[in-house]
């Protein structure tokens, strides 16, 4: 039996990326394809969305929903593989540019509560029957945006005396809630019980993350680790009571990486190539990094990237106090990224006195990420929690050792190279305890010994590019998952 699933985001990557998130709707819809499945996707029609999709047809006219006249639903392939997308028109509440969630100043929508019910609601309207032409057996929603599609399809099961649909509820990160005021509520047309404590209500208020928690029927997480983590009460955001209390329903699936996408021996950004047999690329990779930001070129120093959204989360705050040390032992630190504005200013106060060795750029730019990926010794993701953390694969594709917080994905993704892990051919990284300046210090200097022993590290290289995390054993995991609820 060929399974229909629909995936329900916010970004996916080519279109429009953010985070990680788009990385993941853009890869794993084709590898359950690949698989049997027969998935569509389902995004709000942002203009860089609109704009990227090929080939789009009406699918049905909505008019006027959650305040916006006119709603349309349309469908369109993605030019890249064919991947069959809907796409909500609704130019009052989408056609905004930048930020698909915050504006100019930083701060999050004040409509956001209408923007993504409408995308949960059109998932559990596709459930039943909006396109005569597909509907899913299963609607798979990730995080809080695509929150309230569960609810909506237990609204409409209880209506109708059966489920359109089966859910997945994907978290990819816990941190961000989707939380609006109560009042907001009478926005969303769903039934008056559901404000409840047992429902979408989150102390006194309303949360789009717990509407998907509650409603699904299964919950999804990307790693196994941070799985195990949200359930407890220092990372569970206050949602660790419901995750322990449907603990059964709750499975942690790593997510994969898109190596047509992520390749030093293919990649379509970068000047020069590189493979774990033929490494000499990747030397004129760091070279062209250190040009290309105006460090001292000096090919035995080494090189630390940081390519990351700039917030609490990520932990460069720590990595800042790191940086005396770095440039005290001869290495250079290269970090791009954007977000929280007084990390920013602290990251480019410590470039400016460490002009040679350190370099800050603010932005966001595939190019610039495969380029700091490929070109660094050292990718640096010391994150506070990390539910999966992409940077930390993709580096390791890119013979660029990790150094990473022992949290999330990061400590299911990496192995320290500790004597023993070097002894046993088992090392790709390097990975701290305590996320404190003693622990991360001591990284650090694992890096410089292992940088100053060329054979072992090279060796290390190699076997890091050697791991494979592509998707093909995820996608089996979501599908067994999806069989298992029909
Ligand atoms: P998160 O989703 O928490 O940001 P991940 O490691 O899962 O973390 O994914 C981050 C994704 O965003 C990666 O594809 C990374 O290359 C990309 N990325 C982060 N910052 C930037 C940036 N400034 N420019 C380009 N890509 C970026
Ligand atoms: C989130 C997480 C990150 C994860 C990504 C994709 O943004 O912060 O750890 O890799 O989603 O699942």
């Amino acid at each position: 039996m060929t399974i229909r699933a629909l995936h329900v985001a916010s970004e996916l990557y080519p279109l429009l990326k953010t985070g990680g998130l788009a990385d993941v709707a853009g890869a794993l819809p084709s590898a359950l394809i690949e698989r049997g499945a027969d998935v569509r996707v389902l995004l709000p029609g942002f203009p860089a969305v609109l704009a990227g999709l090929r080939d789009l047809q009406p699918v049905a006219q909505l008019g006027s929903r959650f305040g916006a006249p006119d709603v349309t639903l349309e469908r369109g392939t993605l030019p890249t593989n064919g991947l069959a997308v809907y796409v909500i028109r609704a130019a009052s509440l989408y056609d905004r540019p930048g930020n698909p969630y915050l504006n100019d100043e930083h701060v999050p929508y004040g409509d956001n509560a209408q923007r993504f019910a409408l995308l949960g609601w059109i998932a559990a309207q596709l459930a039943q029957q909006l396109d005569p032409t597909w509907s899913p057996q299963i609607v798979h929603a990730h995080d809080w945006h695509a929150g309230l599609a569960p609810a909506y399809l237990k609204a409409a099961e209880r209506e109708h005396g059966r489920a359109p649909a089966r859910s997945v509820f994907t978290i990819h990160n816990l941190a961000y809630q989707g939380i609006f005021p109560a009042h907001q509520f009478s926005l969303l047309g769903l039934p008056h019980d559901f404000f409840n404590m047992h429902g979408v209500e989150f102390y006194g208020q309303l949360s789009f993350l717990k509407a998907g928690l509650y409603y699904t029927d299964r919950i999804t997480t990307v790693s196994p680790t941070y799985a195990r983590e949200i359930q407890t009460l220092a990372h569970g955001g206050g949602l660790d009571a419901l995750l322990r209390h449907r603990a059964h329903d709750l499975s942690g699936i790593l997510n994969g990486v898109d190596y047509t996408v992520w390749n030093p021996a293919a990649d379509q950004l970068l000047a020069t190539h590189y493979s774990a047999s033929r490494l000499a690329g990747k030397l004129a990779c760091k070279e062209a990094l250190q040009k290309r930001f105006g460090l001292a070129q000096k090919s035995d120093a080494l090189l630390f990237g940081v390519v990351s959204r700039l917030t609490e989360q990520k932990g460069l705050d720590l990595l800042l106090g790191a940086v005396p040390e770095i440039v005290k032992r001869g290495g250079q630190l290269v970090v791009f990224g954007t977000g929280d504005p007084a990390l920013e200013n602290g990251l480019k106060m410590v470039a400016q006195a460490h002009p040679e060795s350190v370099a800050v750029e603010l932005g966001f730019d595939e190019t610039l990420a495969h380029t700091i990926i490929a070109g660094s010794d050292v990718v640096a993701v010391p994150s506070r929690f990390e539910p999966c953390g992409l940077t930390q694969l993709y580096a390791l594709a890119y013979g660029s050792l990790p150094l990473v917080h022992c949290v999330g994905g990061l400590a299911d993704t990496v192995a320290d190279a500790s004597l023993e892990n070097l002894a046993d051919d088992f090392a790709t990284g390097f990975v701290f305890d305590r996320f404190d300046p003693k622990g991360l210090a001591g990284a650090i200097r694992r890096a410089f010994a292992l940088y100053a022993r060329r054979t072992e590290w090279k060796a290390t290289q190699r076997r890091a590019m050697r791991q494979d995390f592509g998707w093909g054993a995820s996608a089996e995991r979501y599908l067994a998952l999806y069989r298992e609820l029909l």
